[in-house]
């Protein structure tokens, strides 16, 4: 059996196994663009279990691609609070822009259309057209490319672009009728018999009889990835200062790494205690009590934060920043997980 056989046997295999076995996911209630679209973003680097609940409550406040387009930055990032990576969410409300002025409003139905939208790569205008629309366009993620390596046994780095082309190309040429149930199909196995970070589940696997590496007992060594370059690191002290039953906060510059969102006031060094008193008096600040300190560190794609959290009781609301009741952070404030690490904890030591 050549490769190419092999590649072809996939339809065949997956769309009865998953028909059987499909999880009821709620962005597999309906094949709307604009809901695959949102839930293909969302679930891009988040975990599907985190995405349920994300993707439910903002198609609920947000259930059209007009009112995307018409939302409110500070609405948009609170609904995105925790998912991360915010320019995904930034690049959904320009593409929900251009729909309206472009399109009338309607989702497009042509690949290239799609492709062109702000934030929509391959991957995306593929599993949307797929899914939306049965049309034959791959949709090769993480967990589609571990599919292909181990049935066709390929020891090329995965993260190579030329592999995934190769994937792409290969798999574009045996796409069924059914192609949305297909994407998902593929997806679907490699996120569960075939998931990442476990041995796969070559027994129960709907593939077994044609896939190369489960025949040569090499699928726990593949898919094989280049070597990762480290994170950089940062050292950072965040100031958690309380004036009565207030907090500072500020905006983050409007460009780079969690562009436009709120934070806690912070500096880029670890500092000791009177460092931090230091600091505090040379921002016009008058600490009456340091409450409590911890440690966190919280992990972006190419940068480490390691974090000294100080929560300081103050006598003053010192201008300069902005100051909020825990209601307003909870209910209105996007507050990065970075720094939530920090407001979560206080809320438990002060018994919240
Ligand atoms: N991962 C990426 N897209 C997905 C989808 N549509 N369903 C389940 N997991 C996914």
């Amino acid at each position: 059996m050549d490769i190419k056989d092999r590649i072809a046997a996939l339809p065949g295999a997956l769309l009865p196994w998953y028909e059987k076995n499909r999880r009821d996911l709620p962005w597999r209630q309906d094949r709307d663009p604009y809901h695959i679209w949102i839930s293909e973003i969302m679930l891009q680097q988040t975990r599907v279990e985190a995405v349920k609940n994300f993707y439910s409550r903002f198609v609920a406040t947000l259930p059209t691609i007009s009112a995307l387009a018409a939302c409110d930055d500070e609405l948009l990032h609170k609904l995105w609070e925790g998912l991360g990576y915010y320019s995904r969410v930034r690049n959904l409300k320009k593409a929900a822009i251009r729909v309206m002025e472009d399109y009338g409003g309607v989702f497009p139905r042509e690949y290239p259309q799609i492709l062109d939208l702000p934030g929509i790569g391959a991957y995306t205008a593929g599993a949307i057209c797929s899914i939306a629309y049965d049309m034959p366009t791959p949709a090769v993620d993480g967990n589609v490319l571990r599919v292909y390596a181990r049935v066709t046994d390929d020891a090329t780095p995965i993260d190579l672009p030329a592999f995934k082309k190769a994937t792409q190309k290969a798999l574009g040429a045996v796409y069924p009728r059914e192609a949305g149930a297909f994407t998902q199909a593929l997806m679907e196995l490699g996120a569960t018999l075939c998931g990442p970070n476990r041995a796969p589940d070559c027994g129960s696997c709907p593939c077994k009889g044609f896939c190369l590496s489960c025949a040569n007992g090499t699928a726990e060594q593949l898919p094989v990835k280049s070597p990762k370059r480290g994170r950089r690191k940062e050292d950072m002290t965040v100031f958690l200062l309380r004036c009565r039953d207030e907090f500072a906060l500020q905006k983050r510059p409007a460009g780079g790494l969690l562009a436009n969102l709120w934070q806690f006031p912070n500096t880029p060094s670890k500092l000791n205690t009177n460092e931090t008193l230091t600091w505090m008096e040379d921002n016009g600040l008058k600490p009456k009590e340091i409450i409590m300190q911890m440690e966190r560190k919280h992990a972006f794609t190419h940068i480490e934060w390691d974090m000294r959290g100080v929560y300081v009781r103050v006598a003053d609301k010192t201008p300069g920043y902005v100051w909020r009741s825990r209601e307003q952070i909870n209910a209105e404030t996007a507050l990065p997980t970075a720094f939530r690490l920090f407001w979560d904890e206080i809320q438990v030591f002060d018994g919240l």
